[in-house]
């Protein structure tokens, strides 16, 4: 069965008391709903938090992942956490090739391919974050540059590992600018992907993997986004803050 994932992103936001409360808040909300069994409930906290929010989290239906990792099992690397210490921690999702670690921090997809790699190797599910950038997006080049992600990405990946992969399309330009992608966008784009992810590892595989769009989502457009056939779950940044716009959405 695919799941639907609606998936926050606290990205460089909360301090612990504030996670913690976000974390109350959440799982407050969650105990008085009635989440469909195919639902999954996700958050990615700065990696500091994850712990404590992982052990708050034991026993309800809230998953927890991290927003990056480094993909060496250890060693002199200041500033960086293993793929062993995300799994120690808690984490169940590893967020790989967000825009903002692609364009920001200049992370190639040979690095992020590593990473997806080190994640199968350590039983976290990896979450590629694909999308254009607008000059990309407004020269028509959209799919060009998300198959080109994905093929490089997820380069000498199996099918059956595969059958564990969670892809989440961000175009940039919608990315914390108020400019959603229409849905009829998202679903255009997300058929595309499972198209390049058919070519790669076939269709029934295809069809499993869930694939999230993220890009100014909220309480107000999600469901739009959410009704369309490749659109399998949504990745939220600034409305995930919150406990009451994220589950919102995640009640949808
Ligand atoms: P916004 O929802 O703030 O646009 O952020 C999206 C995002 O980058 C989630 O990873």
């Amino acid at each position: 069965m695919k799941k639907r994932i609606i998936a926050g992103n606290w990205k460089m936001y909360k301090t612990s008391s504030e996670a913690k409360d976000l974390v109350h808040g959440i799982l407050n909300g969650m105990k008085e709903m009635n989440l469909p069994a195919d639902r999954e409930v996700l958050v990615f906290p700065p990696v500091i938090h994850v712990k404590e929010v992982h052990e708050m989290a034991k026993g309800s239906k809230l998953s927890v992942g991290v927003q990056n990792m480094y993909f060496e099992a250890e060693g002199a690397f200041t500033g960086e956490v293993s793929p062993k210490m995300v799994k120690d921690a808690g984490a169940k999702y590893i967020l790989i090739g967000h825009s903002e670690r692609r364009h920001i921090f200049k992370e190639s997809d040979e690095l992020l391919n590593k990473k997806v790699k080190a994640a199968y190797d350590n039983d976290l599910i990896p979450m590629l974050c694909i999308g254009e950038l607008l000059e990309e997006y407004e020269a028509g080049k959209t799919n060009e540059v998300c198959k080109k992600q994905l093929v490089e990405g997820l380069k000498d990946i199996t099918a059956d590992q595969a059958k564990k992969l969670t892809v989440a399309y961000e175009p940039v330009w919608a990315i914390g600018t108020g400019k959603v992608a229409t849905p009829e966008i998202a679903e255009s784009v997300q058929k595309y992907v499972r198209s390049v992810l058919a070519d790669m590892f076939g269709q029934d595989i295809a069809d499993l993997i869930p694939i999230l769009y993220g890009g100014s989502a909220k309480p107000d457009n999600a469901a739009g986004l959410l009704s369309q056939p490749n659109v399998d779950g949504l990745l939220i940044g600034g409305a995930c803050l919150k406990a009451d716009s994220f589950l919102a959405i995640a009640k949808l």
